[in-house]
């Protein structure tokens, strides 16, 4: 066992997977792109207070999942990012964007740090790729958001996921409903689990979502939030689920879906795989228009958005085989040398091939011919050009197609023209 391994919760991306990960980034950049988000980078730590603020100090990834340091003894506490929604509106109040356009749709892929117990599909390091549209209250907003988010999983190749959605109403919804949960729970304290008396007091709402089975069988009979909602935040969500259901996009209603993040205002949505086991949620987000007053800002700006685990997402593209068909593409040219006097030659020829834009490998470590050989195939070379005496001499170089066996005698300019046909630039996929 080597002495040092890579810290729990975090994991080592080698080229096959990687391959794999530019695949799914480079459909999120185009559809992001076509949908209108451009992208931002925000820095992986931000002052603690954004996330106490902007998250919640009552949420499990305040109170228990972040990594915070104190840079000096006497600076504030940093945080590495726990997720992008604060940061993103921290970085467009700081740089007052909104009042450069009133409408700002962004995007991002970034890597995320939470302090969770590390099982399948719970990372102490991971990525999401996600969408924040600030400005609009209107619902084609949420509906927009969420339409991408599905595009994307459509655009993958994804089946059998499920998009569950909820209204969590307005804030004056949300404290009426949040009384009546108290009164409602208070008669169950002693049956209650630690956690959740724990919330009971700051944060009921949260109880909704607790895992353990005596708990949900009481939240079973809890009054439902929907029954608190004034009539504009119902009218409001059916308008969301008119939209969703206009684009052909498969919802179910789940009165009891919260979220663990405290911003969300009425639409909240998640969307599981039942191929990921225990951690089923693949994505979610909602809105959150009091985000913005929470850090700073004199007023609400209107916001929704979601995120989605590029780690879950990966996982159930290949438990969905949907990698399949992508191998990473080997050199398309693998040079050849001889005997080692012929090394330089060798050289200048797959200089001259990459100059050319032909993707050329060549052994740099002095192997024999039959090492290179075998590295041309493992690598899934699809052609060898041999550089030896006959070819320095005569300036015609003998090409073999890995594929086929055919081997040809060929002039530089010869082996060029056939290696940009498409046929040949077909072997690289
Ligand atoms: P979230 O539900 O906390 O939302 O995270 C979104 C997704 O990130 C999850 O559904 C999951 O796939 C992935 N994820 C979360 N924690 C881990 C982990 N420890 N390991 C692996 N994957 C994980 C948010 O982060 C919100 N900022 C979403 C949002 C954007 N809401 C509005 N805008």
């Amino acid at each position: 066992m080597p002495q040092y391994q890579a810290v729990k919760g975090t994991r080592d991306i080698f080229p096959e997977e990687a391959a794999q990960w530019k695949y799914v980034e480079g459909i999120v950049h185009n559809l992001c792109a076509l949908y209108g988000f451009s992208e931002i980078r925000t820095p992986v730590f931000e002052y603690t207070e954004l996330f106490q603020r902007g998250i919640g100090s009552t949420t499990d990834i305040v109170g228990k999942e972040m990594f915070s340091f104190q840079p000096d003894p006497k600076g504030r506490s940093i945080t590495l990012r726990p997720e992008m929604t604060a940061g993103v509106m921290r970085a467009a109040l700081q740089k007052n964007l909104l009042s450069s356009a009133p409408v700002h749709k962004l995007y991002y892929i970034s890597e995320l740090f939470r302090k969770e117990r590390p099982q399948a599909g719970r990372q102490r390091q991971f990525s999401q790729f996600g969408a924040e549209l600030l400005g609009v209250s209107s619902p084609l907003a949420v509906a927009e958001v969420i339409t991408l988010m599905m595009q994307v999983f459509k655009s993958l190749g994804l089946h059998g996921l499920k998009l569950r959605i909820n209204t969590l109403g307005g804030t004056d919804d949300r404290l009426r409903y949040r009384e009546a949960l108290q009164a409602y729970f208070e008669p169950f304290h002693d049956t209650l689990d630690e956690a959740s008396k724990e919330r009971l007091q700051k944060n009921p709402l949260r109880i909704l979502d607790s895992k353990n089975p005596a708990v949900q069988e009481i939240v079973a009979d809890a009054p439902r939030l929907y029954d608190f909602l004034n009539a504009s935040a119902v009218e409001e969500f059916e308008k969301v689920l008119f939209y969703l259901a206009e684009r052909d996009i498969a919802y179910e209603i789940d009165y009891r879906l919260v979220r663990g993040l405290d911003y969300y205002c009425h639409t909240a949505f998640e969307v599981t795989s039942s191929e990921l086991g225990a951690q089923d949620a693949l994505g979610g987000g909602g809105r959150y228009d009091g985000l913005a007053r929470e850090l700073g800002s004199s007023s609400d700006v209107p916001a929704a958005g979601f995120a989605v685990g590029m780690e879950r997402l990966l996982m159930t593209m290949e438990k969905q085989g949907l990698f399949a068909t992508l191998t990473p593409p080997g050199p398309l040219v693998y040079v050849i040398v001889q005997q080692q006097e012929f090394a330089d030659h060798g050289m200048q020829i797959a200089w001259r091939l990459r100059k050319a834009g032909i993707r050329t490998e060549i052994d740099l470590a002095a192997r024999s011919m039959k090492a290179q050989m075998r590295e041309a195939n493992r690598i899934r070379a699809s052609y060898a050009l041999f550089i030896g005496m006959t070819e320095q001499m005569t300036g015609l170089y003998s090409l073999k197609n890995l594929v086929t066996s055919e081997q040809t005698t060929l002039s530089l300019e010869a082996v060029l023209e056939i290696l940009h046909e498409p046929a040949a630039r077909e072997m690289l996929k």
